[in-house]
């Protein structure tokens, strides 16, 4: 089964963005995690990262029949973006939100997602940790469907 690993504005800085909020390991070290978790769990998995709306938009439009399901984090659009939310709700594909930091302990801006509501899930405050659940909570959900 193959998977996309979703990332939003900004986490292209990772390692770099506030190191004291998010880590000192980058997008990169990320990324080759999660291709050892995808290894160890016979899974495909890709990636994209974007700083813009309309590309990731265009990604969840274009996952439709191809991936089993998506692992975003839509970054500070998670706040805010009634297009990104309408777009998650326009395909069929399961899509988990994650954040690396525990968004709920932060700013009051934070505690609100217009994504979430449409997901299968969230995932705040685990670090790099929350991608890999996610894509296990994914897995576990298409085995289920296939019994
Ligand atoms: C984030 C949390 C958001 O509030 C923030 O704007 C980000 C990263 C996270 O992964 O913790 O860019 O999504």
């Amino acid at each position: 089964a193959h998977y996309l690993i979703m990332n939003g504005p900004n986490l292209n800085r990772l390692g770099l963005r506030e190191p004291n909020v998010y880590g000192r390991e980058t997008l990169e070290d990320l990324e080759h995690k999660l291709i050892a978790f995808a290894d160890r769990n016979s899974i495909e998995v890709d990636f994209l990262q974007s700083n813009s709306e309309g590309a990731l938009i265009d990604a969840l439009h274009e996952a439709e029949g191809i991936y089993e399901g998506i692992v975003f984090n839509p970054g500070a659009y998670t706040h805010y973006s009634y297009a990104i939310r309408d777009a998650v709700a326009s395909i069929s594909v399961p899509v988990i939100e994650v954040h690396i930091s525990h968004v709920y302990a932060r700013e009051e801006f934070r505690h609100t997602s217009v994504i979430a509501p449409v997901a299968d899930g969230q995932i705040s405050g685990l670090g790099f940790q929350g991608y890999e659940l996610a894509l296990l909570a994914l897995i576990e959900k298409i085995r289920g469907n296939h019994h």
